[in-house]
């Protein structure tokens, strides 16, 4: 992994252009700009094009995942969808089975019918994605960690397969951030983010962010973004940089509580499995080990068949009952009417997301009183 300093977060945003001397970066409004010589235009123009507050943002997370080029969008979904929209009729994506359920909307219900093939394997066996390569394949789409079962995902090897095949390398490093895992490194060539998650970090922005390194990948995600226009807001770029200022501290602290609640529910009747990238039996612990510099905030698990799902949400104290995930605050998700909602049935039950699957996101609280909140809640939700 790269040169990463906590330090360099901090002062990302301003670096040599204070404004009038001003600790944060002002929120610019301004829709359009003066243009006294049209032939000659400045650097500002119009908004959606470019403004000053988020060309900040989008500097600040090029250079925190160590790319060329920072993309800041209205939500995670535009962020993908403009990535998607880089491609052609034709065009065929390899995309993992285990993945966000408005990814897989995304590609099965709305790019389909431009005509952009996709096919979904299970990533964790790399011989797979290769296998998959068609004629038409131009990507291979990674989540990993991948939401709702925190499957891991050889980086290294999916580089190598696509620098075979000539395959552009995209992922979604939501449930990482860049602060444990820097995907270009591993040559990956376009990372995308759900900036709603951690790096915005406290519940209150709804962003998304794509980062690339090659200039002509660069301009093709930049000349999407201003056509498409799904630009993220003046005030919004505003609130992710300041979220992004402690985004070491709030990884390394919600991880520290992570792998505590893990080991501890692992070890806790009424839940029958637990899915954490910290935990030594996951699904390739070893990989993300190589690859990341920490199993992150974000678990799942099964409850055991007399627990009711029904009634443990209503006995639980502590976290958040919500979509979403990475907040300060402790948010306790249900996939199957969440985040995987729109995922047809069968599709959910046949990669077991099930009435009985939840999903945590880790936040500030103490671990030990968030374990005894789950202890109590399942004791008060046997059937
Ligand atoms: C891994 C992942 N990617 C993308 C998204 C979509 O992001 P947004 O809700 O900001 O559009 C989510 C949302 O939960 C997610 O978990």
């Amino acid at each position: 992994m790269g040169k990463f300093n906590d330090t360099d977060i901090i002062h990302a945003d301003l670096g040599d252009e204070r404004f009038l001397g001003a600790s944060s970066v002002p929120i610019f409004h301004a829709s359009t700009y003066h243009q006294p010589n049209p032939s000659n235009p400045p650097s500002y123009r119009y908004s959606r094009t470019n403004s000053p507050t988020r060309d900040t943002l989008e500097k600040v997370i090029a250079k925190l995942e160590g790319g060329t080029r920072g993309f800041a969008f209205s939500s995670g979904v535009a962020a993908i969808a403009s990535v998607f929209m880089t491609f052609k009729h034709g065009d065929h994506i390899i995309a993992p089975d285990d993945i966000y359920g408005g990814t897989f909307s995304l590609l099965t219900e709305l790019f389909v019918r431009w005509g952009l093939k996709s096919t979904f394997v299970d990533m964790t066996n790399p011989a797979n994605i290769e296998k998959a390569i068609t004629k038409d394949t131009v990507a291979i789409y990674v989540e990993t960690p991948s939401n709702p079962f925190l499957c891991i995902t050889d980086l290294s090897a999916v580089a190598n397969i696509a620098k075979k095949h000539k395959l552009t390398t995209i992922i979604d490093n939501t449930f990482s951030s860049p602060y444990l895992q820097k995907p270009f490194d591993y040559d990956f060539d376009i990372v995308i983010h759900s900036a709603t998650k951690f790096l915005g970090g406290h519940s209150d922005v709804l962003a998304g962010v794509v980062v690339t390194r090659d200039k002509a990948i660069g301009a093709q995600v930049s000349n999407v973004q201003v056509a498409f226009g799904a630009v993220l807001d003046p005030n919004s770029s505003w609130l992710l940089l300041r979220g992004i200022k402690t985004l070491a501290v709030r990884m390394k602290q919600s991880q520290l509580g992570a792998q505590i609640v893990a080991e501890a529910l692992s070890k806790t009747q009424g839940i029958k499995k637990v899915y954490y990238p910290g935990l030594e039996s996951h699904q390739g612990y070893e990989v993300h080990r190589k690859q990341a510099r920490g199993a992150g905030a974000v678990m799942s698990f099964t409850l055991d068949d007399n627990i009711e799902p029904t009634k443990f949400f209503e006995a639980i104290k502590i976290p958040i009952i919500a979509v979403s995930l990475g907040g300060v605050e402790t948010i306790l998700s249900y996939p199957c009417k969440m985040s995987h909602n729109t995922m047809p049935a069968d599709e959910r039950e046949r990669r077991g997301i099930t009435e009985r699957f939840m999903r945590l996101s880790i936040g500030l609280e103490e671990p030990a009183d968030l374990i005894a909140d789950i202890k109590d809640a399942l004791k008060a939700s046997k059937n």
